[in-house]
């Protein structure tokens, strides 16, 4: 029997009640970087994400804004694709609860389990949490807490319909015993065995007090709960009991279920108990990963510490985000997220490690070998080395996020960059061109060049632009499979390097008290100008002011405030047009040296054309002409 090739891959489905953070985008850049390895390796995938649209908390949400929810989602979800495609996610299909052949099949579930007696009416009274929309028993709830999010939880009393999750606690422990795989990382597999251990109890599925919510097919009084609703994402996507569920045939069972640890509960109990319930086949594998978290808490709008994505995107490049992102936080722990962290990792890894290499070979590329590339000298010992170097970190890459340890599987690659830097530093390049070894040096760039193309395969998941741009630069046309990596001496010897621009910029970072004093000094500039609208520098510069002298000055003829000048810029002659008369005699004015805008637009004043503009204080009969301490060349520019 030859094994399953296709991969089906999943993202949680965000609330579309906000914007995204961060901590979201971590989930479904870790899933794009699974999905993208695997299509390298010839599977065929499917990556599905979406959005969770219903349940109380958006209702509130809509309600409050006075709008109907699903106009108030429409737009939230849009901010949603936005994101995936500015961050490269290449997923292959976005599911929305809202849509009809999704909540076709939310009732159809519905009424299987109702008509198995797996669904049945009673009495629900207990705890509400509307944030993680999750019910909670009294015993669970500590302080009238949720135990997931730490806010307060609401008390509900009502007529619902409950699912006999209760019946499935002992299957369920049994099929985690028979599929070690199933939840990872292990230390949430014990956590799910004790909360089943600790009692599990039916679970509600129906709320009467939400309205924004699918209907219970046979009683329209009845929402179906958000999260019975939610998990039906992953089998409605791929057209599950439609007349087109080819999806569903070629791709269920899923393979990985990716989730945060908070929603745990939903895939490994709930869900599987509902796939048992309908006997059908569990996914393979609920990863459940850890909390970014910032200094120690977890992001949340109501804490105030969430970061926006787009923001980060717009300072350091999507690539760099979705690097930081798996390579620092250990996959399945918490992990913290800072600027600092981020700016380090840039510096360190993307513009010393792999940046410096590119470029250094380039430019010797381009220094030793500006014309013909000669005959590559034989492989010895130190590329026999590096030959060994890369195979390893091959495989330790590929096993390594096989075993979902991304942060290790790039240390493993940039074990390798490391590596040919060294070697860059012991085969000396510089020194062979001194002796004009060509045959030896052309070998050892060419070998750098070899490196660089096994590590552009194996960054293609992460980093998919910067791979592509190293491909480039590589002559290389787009990575089309994993087995590239594999291939020892596989870039064509008349190739060389070419140089580009560095992909990964240093970014500076100011000393602390430099930053400080900047800060302080912005804050007085502030309180001065404080009613103020500021300017940049920059706007102030466009305005060009200059010293001029009076030559001439008579009356406008038909007017009692204006006197026609004629002024001496130094290497020009301008007509000006002033309303000074009432103030000035056009005597007092000749020989004087005045501070005047040139660069206006000449102004058709009384017919005349006045070509430039003088600066004077005070109102039109107490007018004060601002002119120089002492005199100064005409035409002397004021700044
Ligand atoms: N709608 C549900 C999921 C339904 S899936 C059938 C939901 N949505 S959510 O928008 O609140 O969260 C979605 C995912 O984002 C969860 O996996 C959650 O763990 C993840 N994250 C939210 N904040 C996060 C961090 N700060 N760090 C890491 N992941 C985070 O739950």
């Amino acid at each position: 029997m030859c094994a399953k090739n296709t991969y089906y891959i999943t993202t949680p489905i965000y609330y579309p009640s906000d914007k995204l953070h961060i901590g979201h985008a971590y989930t479904t850049t870790i899933a794009d970087c699974f999905a993208r390895f695997n299509r390298l390796r010839g599977k065929d995938v499917y990556f599905l994400t979406g959005s969770d649209e219903h349940g109380q908390k958006i209702q509130r949400i809509a309600e409050e804004k006075g709008v109907h929810p699903k106009e108030y989602v429409d737009n939230i979800v849009h901010s949603f694709q936005a994101l995936w495609q500015r961050l490269n996610i290449s997923y292959d299909g976005f599911i929305r609860t809202t849509d009809e052949e999704h909540m076709q099949l939310v009732q159809k579930v519905f009424q299987i389990l109702y008509d198995k007696g797996d669904i049945y009416k009673s009495k629900y009274e207990g705890l509400y949490c509307t944030p993680c929309e999750s019910f909670w028993l009294e015993r669970q709830a500590k302080d009238g807490k949720c135990p997931d999010c730490g806010r307060s939880v609401e008390r509900v009393e009502e007529e619902n319909y409950f699912f006999r999750l209760s019946k499935y606690a002992q299957p369920l422990l049994d099929y985690y015993k028979e599929h070690p795989d199933f939840i990872q990382p292990v230390s949430r597999l014990h956590e799910m065995e004790n909360f089943i251990k600790s009692g599990l109890e039916d679970l509600c599925v129906s709320r009467t007090a939400v309205t924004w919510g699918i209907p219970v097919p046979f009683n329209e009084k009845h929402s179906i709960y958000v999260w019975f609703d939610a998990v039906v994402n992953y089998l409605s996507a791929l057209g599950y009991l439609t007349e087109e569920d080819d999806l569903y045939q070629k791709y269920w069972p899923a393979d990985l279920h990716l989730v945060g640890k908070e929603i745990m509960r939903f895939h490994a109990i709930i869900w599987p108990a509902m796939l048992l319930a309908l006997d059908l086949p569990l996914p393979k594998t609920v990863f459940g990963h850890g909390w970014l978290v910032f200094d120690g808490e977890k992001m949340s709008k109501s804490k105030g510490n969430v970061i926006d994505p787009n923001l980060l995107i717009d300072e350091f490049s999507a690539d760099a985000i979705r690097f930081f992102l798996l390579r620092e936080i250990t996959f399945g722990s918490d992990g913290n997220f800072s600027r600092d962290a981020l700016i380090r990792r840039i510096n360190a890894d993307l513009a010393n490690d792999l940046g410096n290499l590119i470029h250094r070979t380039s430019s010797m590329y381009e220094k030793y070998f500006p014309n013909e590339i000669p005959q590559l000298g034989q492989e010895e010992e130190p590329e026999k080395e590096m030959a060994k170097n890369a195979k390893k970190a091959i495989e330790e890459y590929e096993r390594l996020l096989d075993s979902f340890e991304p942060h290790n599987a790039l240390e493993a690659l940039w074990t390798l960059i490391r590596q040919a830097n060294k070697y860059l530093d012991t085969t000396a390049p510089w020194t062979l061109a001194k002796n004009k070894d060509y045959p030896r040096l052309a070998r050892v760039l060419y070998t750098v060049g070899e490196v660089l193309r096994i590590v552009s395969v194996a960054l293609w998941p992460i980093m998919p632009t910067s791979a592509d741009k190293i491909r480039e630069q590589l002559q290389l046309g787009k990575v089309s499979s994993f087995e590239e990596a594999k291939v020892w001496n596989g870039w064509e010897a008349d190739k060389r390097i070419l140089k580009a621009k560095p992909l990964f910029p240093r970014i500076e970072v100011k000393e602390d008290d430099e930053e400080e004093k900047e800060e302080e000094a912005k804050a007085t500039a502030q309180v001065e100008t404080i009613k103020e609208e500021q300017i940049e520098f920059d706007d102030f510069l466009k305005v060009h002011l200059k010293v001029a002298t009076i030559l001439s000055a008579e009356k406008v003829e038909g007017s009692d405030k204006l006197l026609r000048l004629i002024a001496d810029l130094g290497t020009e002659k301008r007509q000006i047009v002033a309303g000074i008369a009432k103030a000035y005699t056009p005597e007092e004015l000749v020989g004087k040296q005045v501070a005047v805008v040139t660069n206006l637009k000449p102004r058709k004043i009384f017919g005349l054309e006045s070509q430039a503009m003088i600066l004077a204080a005070g109102d039109k009969n107490e007018l004060a002409v601002l002119n120089p301490e002492k005199p100064v060349k005409a035409g002397t520019e004021i700044g």
